[in-house]
C-alpha cells in the first residue's frame, strides 16, 4: 500500500526540538504524517475555540455549518464526520491539508481555514458536480467518489489510456478491496471459521472465561517519539485506551454506547470530541475484539470469501458491525485460523473512508490460557500507529469511570 509513502498531513507530531512545536512547511509537512488524534484535536479545536482550555466539550454534539464558520456544501454533519470528509478528499485528490487550506501563521490558529483558496474553490465545486452527477445517473446513491476519478493523484485526472499500464504487470490485488457479493460455494460458515479461530486462540472455554484485561505497551505514531500506552478493556465492549505523550496523555475511550477523544491542549486548544456513527462503530469494534470471545458479537450478516495477504492464504468475513451500520471485515489466517486484520469503512457523505487494524505476534497470556495479539498496527487515511504490547494481565477490576468520557487531556507533570 502507499499509505505509508505519502498520507496527507496538516502537521508533524515530531518533537525533536524541545520548542514549542509550530508549522513544518509543506514539503516537511509531506513526509510525516500526523497520527491518531491529531484530526480528532482539530475537530475538537473547532468545536471548543469558545471554551477556554481545560474546560470540558459540550455533550451537544456540533453539526458541520454550526462549529465552522464557512461551510456551504458539507452541511448537516456532525463534526467528526465532517473531518472524515476533509480526510477523505485528501486521500483522494492525494493533497495535504494546506494544500488546499491558507497555512496556520500560528500553532493553533483555525480560523484560517475558513479563508478561500482557489484549490478550495475548486473542490466544493467538485463536491457540488460530484452530488449533481449521482443524483442525475444513479438516483442519488453515491457510486461516484472523488477516488473514482482522482485516485490518489494531484492534479487533473488522467484522460488518456497508458499502454505501458495495459501491458505492464498488473498491479498486486488489494486484499481491502475484496468485495464478497455472496457466500463462495463450498466456503465455511463464517461460525466454523470463528470456532477455529477461538480454537487456535486457547479454546472458547477459556476464552469466554476473560471478562476483562489490562494491556501495558509503547505505541509509536507516524513521525512521533514513542509513548507508553495502557488499554483498559472490559468485556464485552468498553476500552479506553491512554498514549501518555510528552505534551500529555491522547485517550480514547467507549463505553458501549458511547465513545470520545481527549488530546493534549498543548496539541490544539480544545479538550474532548464526541465520536459518531462510523468513528463510534470503529472504537466499539476495537473495544469488542480486543476479546477473542468477541468475535461473534463483532459482525452481522457475515459471509465468507477468500484472498490473500503477504501471499498468504486468508479466509475473509464481511459483514455489517453488531449495533452499527459500518461494513467490516475480518481476515483469518487459513492456517493457524488466528484474526489477523480488520478493515473497517467510516461511511461520509461523500465517500467511504478504510481504517485497517493488523495483528500479530500472537502471545500466550499467563493464567489466562489464551493467546493475544501483541502486536497491532493501525493504519488510516491520515497516519498509522504501531502499539507493541509487553504485558496483559486478564481479570482485573477495572474502575468503571476508566470508560466514562474522558477529562481534557493536560500537560505531564515535569
Ligand atoms: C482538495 C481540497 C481540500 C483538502 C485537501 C482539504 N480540505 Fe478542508 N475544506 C475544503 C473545502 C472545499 C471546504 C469547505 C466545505 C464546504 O463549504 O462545505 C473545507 C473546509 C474545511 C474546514 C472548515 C473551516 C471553516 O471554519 O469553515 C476545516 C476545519 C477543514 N476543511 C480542515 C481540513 C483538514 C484538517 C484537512 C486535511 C486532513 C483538509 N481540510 C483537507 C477542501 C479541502
Ligand atoms: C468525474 C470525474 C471527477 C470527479 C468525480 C471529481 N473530480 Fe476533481 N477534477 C476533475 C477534473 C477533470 C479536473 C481538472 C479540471 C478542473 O480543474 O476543473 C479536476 C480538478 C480537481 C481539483 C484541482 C486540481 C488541481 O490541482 O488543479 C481538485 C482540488 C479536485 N478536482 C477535487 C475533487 C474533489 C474533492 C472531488 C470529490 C468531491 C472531485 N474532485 C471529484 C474530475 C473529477
Amino acid at each position: 500500500m502507499k499509505l505509508g509513502s505519502r498520507p496527507p498531513v496538516l502537521w508533524s507530531n515530531s518533537r525533536k526540538t524541545g520548542a514549542a512545536r509550530s508549522l513544518l512547511s509543506r514539503g516537511e509537512v509531506r513526509a510525516a504524517p500526523f497520527a491518531l488524534g491529531a484530526m480528532a484535536t482539530i475537530a475538537l479545536a473547532l468545536l471548543n475555540t469558545a471554551s477556554a482550555a481545560g474546560q470540558a466539550a459540550p455533550a451537544k454534539q456540533l453539526m458541520s455549518e454550526q462549529a465552522f464558520k464557512n461551510v456551504t456544501v458539507l452541511k448537516g454533519i456532525p463534526v467528526d464526520e465532517f473531518m472524515d470528509t476533509m480526510g477523505f478528499i485528501s486521500a483522494a485528490t492525494n493533497y495535504n491539508c494546506i494544500d488546499c487550506h491558507a497555512e496556520p501563521k500560528v500553532e493553533g490558529d483555525w480560523s484560517v481555514f475558513a479563508e478561500e483558496t482557489p484549490r478550495k474553490a475548486t473542490a466544493r465545486r467538485m463536491i457540488l458536480m460530484v452530488q449533481a452527477i449521482n443524483r442525475t445517473n444513479f438516483g442519488g446513491a453515491r457510486v461516484v467518489t472523488c477516488y473514482t476519478c482522482h485516485r490518489n493523484i494531484q492534479g487533473a485526472p488522467k484522460i488518456t489510456p497508458s499502454l505501458a499500464e495495459q501491458y505492464g504487470e498488473p498491479p498486486p490485488v488489494d486484499p481491502n478491496e475484496v468485495e464478497i457479493k455472496r457466500q463462495a460455494p463450498g466456503a465455511p460458515s463464517a461460525d466454523q471459521i470463528f470456532d477455529k479461530y477461538l480454537q487456535a486462540v486457547g479454546g472458547a472455554q477459556k476464552a469466554a472465561a476473560i471478562s476483562s484485561i489490562v494491556f501495558k505497551g509503547t505505541y509509536q505514531g507516524y513521525a512521533e517519539p514513542k509513548a507508553n500506552v495502557d488499554i483498559y478493556v472490559k468485556a464485552p465492549d468498553q476500552r479506553t485506551m491512554i498514549v501518555h505523550t510528552d505534551l500529555g496523555d491522547r485517550t480514547t475511550a467507549c463505553d458501549g454506547s458511547n465513545g470520545w477523544m481527549a488530546a493534549p491542549a498543548a496539541d490544539k486548544p480544545f479538550p474532548v470530541i464526541r465520536y459518531t456513527a462510523g468513528d463510534l462503530d470503529a472504537v466499539r469494534l476495537d473495544a469488542v475484539l480486543s476479546f477473542p470471545d468477541g468475535i461473534k458479537q463483532a459482525i452481522t450478516k457475515p459471509i465468507v470469501g477468500s484472498s490473500s495477504i503477504d501471499d498468504k492464504e486468508v479466509v475473509v468475513v464481511q459483514g455489517i458491525a453488531n449495533g452499527g451500520r459500518s461494513s467490516i471485515k475480518l481476515y483469518f489466517d487459513k492456517q493457524s485460523g488466528l484474526l489477523v486484520r480488520q478493515v473497517r469503512y467510516a461511511d461520509t457523505i461523500i465517500g467511504r473512508v478504510p481504517t485497517q487494524v493488523d495483528y500479530s505476534d500472537y502471545r500466550d497470556v499467563a493464567r489466562a490460557g489464551v493467546k493475544l495479539p501483541f502486536h497491532v498496527i493501525t493504519t488510516w487515511t491520515n497516519g498509522r500507529s504501531d502499539v507493541l504490547l509487553t504485558s496483559a494481565e486478564t481479570n482485573v477490576a477495572i474502575d468503571a469511570a476508566k470508560f466514562n468520557q474522558p477529562p481534557p487531556s493536560s500537560p505531564p507533570r515535569q
